[in-house]
């Protein structure tokens, strides 16, 4: 008998970069800085182009995206804890900073600027990021959960 292994391994992002990614207003890569590149294991040509969605990892809940694009959509930053999912199906957790880059005074891309997130912050938003997507789930009363899990999060997301 062969028994196969997958592994989930996690990238720590180094406290002293950051990993850049612009996309246009649809959210396409338009460019990634060679952190970005390392740290999702990506080659930068493998990634510009793609929807920013390549990265999307399935702990994500929907809220979280929903909340995001509204955000940015509107003209405000979007502040954030994000969970990506590496090339090779390991992760890594970011505190990511979304908002609209302005040149000669007119919207002309997003860009997101992302951190290292602490040990203990991780394990409370994946608690979180647990809740709101078994909750987002089920079928019936979806809207009335992301309503209330859509005020909580932004609590968590704030404190
Ligand atoms: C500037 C910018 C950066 C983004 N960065 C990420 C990211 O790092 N990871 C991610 O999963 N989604 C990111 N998104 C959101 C994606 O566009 C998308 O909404 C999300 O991955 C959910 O995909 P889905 O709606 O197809 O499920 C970003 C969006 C913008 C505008």
């Amino acid at each position: 008998m062969t028994t196969t292994f997958d592994m989930f391994l996690e990238t720590e992002v180094p406290e002293d970069e950051l990993i850049v990614s612009r996309t246009d207003f649809t959210g396409k890569i338009t460019y990634v800085n060679e952190t970005f590149a390392e740290i999702s294991g990506y080659k930068p040509e493998e990634l510009i182009g793609k929807p920013h969605n390549v990265i999307r990892h399935p702990d994500m809940p929907r809220s979280a995206f929903a909340d995001l694009w509204e955000t940015v959509e509107r003209g405000d930053t979007w502040e954030g804890y994000v969970k990506n999912r590496r090339k090779d199906g390991g992760y890594y957790w970011v505190f990511a900073r979304v908002s609209t880059v302005i040149k000669d005074g007119k919207a002309v891309e997003y860009k997101s600027v992302r951190e290292p997130v602490s040990r203990e912050k991780k394990i409370e938003i994946q608690n979180l990021y647990d809740r709101l997507r078994s909750e987002e789930e089920g079928t019936t009363r979806v809207v009335l959960y992301v309503k209330n899990e859509n005020l909580e999060a932004a609590e968590a997301l704030e404190a």
